[in-house]
This record gives C-alpha cells, sequence and structure tokens, in this order.
C-alpha cells in the first residue's frame, strides 16, 4: 500500500470527487472545489500510480488546535488500514508543528475513537470552530459529533 502524501494542487479535482461521492450519500459534509485548491496544503493523500485512494486534511484554527476534515477512503478499498494511516499521517503533522489539540466532526465517531479521539459536547469547541459553518447545507442543525484528542498527554 502506498503510504500517506501531502497532495499537490493536482490532486484537487480527485480529492474533490472523492470527498463529494460520500457526501452526496449524507455521509461527510461537501467541499466546493475552490476550498479544497485554497487549503491544498492541508490535505494528505494516498495514491495508487495516479489514482487517489484516499484524502484527509489537517486544518489548524488556533494556536492550540487543528481540525482533521474530510477524511475517506475509496469504497472499494476500504478495511485496508488506509484511513488508519492518514489519519496517522495527520497527527504525526499536528504534533510536528506544536498543535496541542485536534479535533473532529463525523458520523463514525468509532473510526476516531480507536485512535484515542474523544467525544465531547460540540458547544464546548471554541467559537472559531463554526467561522465555517455558516456555508454548511446543515447549518444550524448539525448533527455530526464532535471528538476530540490531545497530543500533549501521548
Ligand atoms: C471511515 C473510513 C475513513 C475508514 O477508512 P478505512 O480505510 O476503511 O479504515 P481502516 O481499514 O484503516 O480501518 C482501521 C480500523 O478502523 C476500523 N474502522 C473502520 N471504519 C470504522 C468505523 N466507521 N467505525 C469504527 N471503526 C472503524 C476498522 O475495523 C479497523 O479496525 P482494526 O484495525 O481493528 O481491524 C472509510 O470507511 C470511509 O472513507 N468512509 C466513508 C467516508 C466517511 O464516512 N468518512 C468519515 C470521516 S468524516
Amino acid at each position: 500500500m502506498d503510504k500517506p502524501e501531502k497532495a499537490k494542487i493536482t490532486d484537487a479535482p480527485q480529492i474533490h470527487r472523492l470527498v463529494n461521492y460520500f457526501a452526496d450519500k449524507g455521509m461527510m459534509l461537501p467541499r466546493p472545489l475552490s476550498e479544497i485548491y485554497e487549503n491544498i496544503r492541508d490535505y494528505f493523500i494516498v495514491k495508487d500510480d495516479k489514482q487517489i485512494l484516499a484524502c484527509a486534511s489537517l486544518h489548524v484554527i488556533w494556536a492550540d488546535l487543528a481540525e482533521i476534515k474530510s477524511v475517506a477512503v475509496a469504497e472499494d478499498r476500504q478495511g485496508q488500514g488506509i484511513g488508519d494511516s492518514i489519519i496517522k499521517a495527520c497527527l504525526i503533522e499536528a504534533r510536528d508543528i506544536d498543535i496541542p489539540t485536534v479535533f473532529c466532526l463525523t458520523y463514525q465517531p468509532g473510526f476516531f475513537e480507536r485512535f484515542g479521539f474523544t467525544q465531547l459536547d460540540k458547544m464546548e469547541l471554541p467559537q472559531k470552530v463554526w467561522t465555517e459553518c455558516y456555508r454548511c447545507p446543515k447549518f444550524p442543525n448539525c448533527d455530526e459529533i464532535a471528538l476530540i484528542y490531545h497530543l500533549e498527554a501521548d
């Protein structure tokens, strides 16, 4: 299996297709291509030759907080440890840049709990987290589950 690597700008259309494939099924939030281009440096991908098999992004929110977003593994490549490796890549980068806390909003809490993430009330997250929510199709009825992970506790 190929290892997670940082995305290149030319990967954005395939990331867009992968994320929005699952978004159309209501499994995660959609992302416009423009947002993926703007935040391309946040993304890790796993590639098989030229085909993107998985993506995830680590987005810095504030001095002590980053969010893991847009985690997706192609349907026919799930269950092979790719999701695990891409989350670990995000956590390693968070640690490398001295971010002490990472959170996510997801419909798959069990997947994140495996890494040591714990659930918390969304309202406990700082207000800064909600700046992009007005663009979310679910706003203001967010039904995702918030989980948090403290890297400094490792
Ligand atoms: C959730 C997702 C990212 C998992 O990726 P994956 O590559 O299939 O996961 P892995 O093969 O790395 O699984 C690693 C472990 O997590 C477990 N796992 C996978 N999905 C899980 C889930 N939804 N809940 C609980 N555990 C899960 C696996 O059983 C495996 O456990 P094991 O090591 O004990 O065998 C993938 O199923 C996916 O892309 N789903 C559609 C999009 C989505 O729902 N994204 C959620 C994040 S916003």
